[in-house]
């Protein structure tokens, strides 16, 4: 692995510190109401179960995943909601928004249901990389383009559970390997699986 492939950008003490401060400002802003958080699977399950606990409000919170398809990145619906979002303010909990197709797609579908509202907290902001505009009401960080990893961010079903989060500067390096970063993420105990045994 070559040095510095692979860097932690946000730790976990700023990770933590900038969710209290997103579930403060939506604690306020949806005071007297009941909002439904929705986590879109599996990237934003980490960012949604801390930042619930730092919302004071009655809450319920459901999940939804996408598949993505085509190059223009069309959206379907792979599993639904269990709760009903028609007449509901409804907060999507996204990772990271990237092109913006994700987000657009899935805010339209949710308000052809007839939701009451429909905000976006997205921990991650790639703003250099968006095609399509879509608003994003609560922002965790705005990030530059490279690959992140961690806090619920995946390479091939990977390093999602690591506790802060970190940039691949050369994902060719994941590309040949995708353990090549095991260790260093996760210390020696790593090395079993890094090693391929
Ligand atoms: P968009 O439709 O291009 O905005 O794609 C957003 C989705 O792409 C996110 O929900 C992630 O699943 C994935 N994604 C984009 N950038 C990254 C990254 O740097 N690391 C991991 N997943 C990413």
């Amino acid at each position: 692995m070559s040095a510095g492939a692979f860097i932690e950008v946000v730790s976990e003490a700023q990770l933590h510190q900038r969710v209290q401060q997103l579930g403060a400002e939506i604690t306020a802003d949806y005071e007297g109401e009941e909002p439904v958080f929705v986590g879109v699977l599996k990237g934003s399950m980490v960012f949604l179960a801390d930042l619930v606990r730092q919302v004071d409000l009655t809450a319920e919170v459901d999940f939804l995943a996408l598949t993505r398809f085509g190059k223009e990145g069309r959206v379907n619906i792979a599993m639904d909601t269990e709760v009903s979002l028609a007449g509901r303010h409804v907060v999507v909990v996204e990772d990271i928004v990237d092109t913006g197709l994700t987000l657009t797609t899935l805010r339209r579908l949710l308000e052809a249901r007839g939701v009451a509202s429909v905000r976006t907290v997205a921990l991650l902001d790639k703003a250099t990389r968006r095609i399509v505009d879509v608003p994003i009401e609560y922002r965790g960080f705005e990030v530059g383009d490279e690959f992140l990893l961690g806090y619920g961010l995946d390479w091939s079903g990977t390093y999602r559970n690591l506790r802060s989060l970190w940039a691949v500067m050369d994902v060719a390096v994941l590309t040949g390997d995708p353990l090549a970063f095991a260790v260093t993420a996760y210390g020696s105990s790593a090395r079993a699986a890094d090693s391929g045994q």
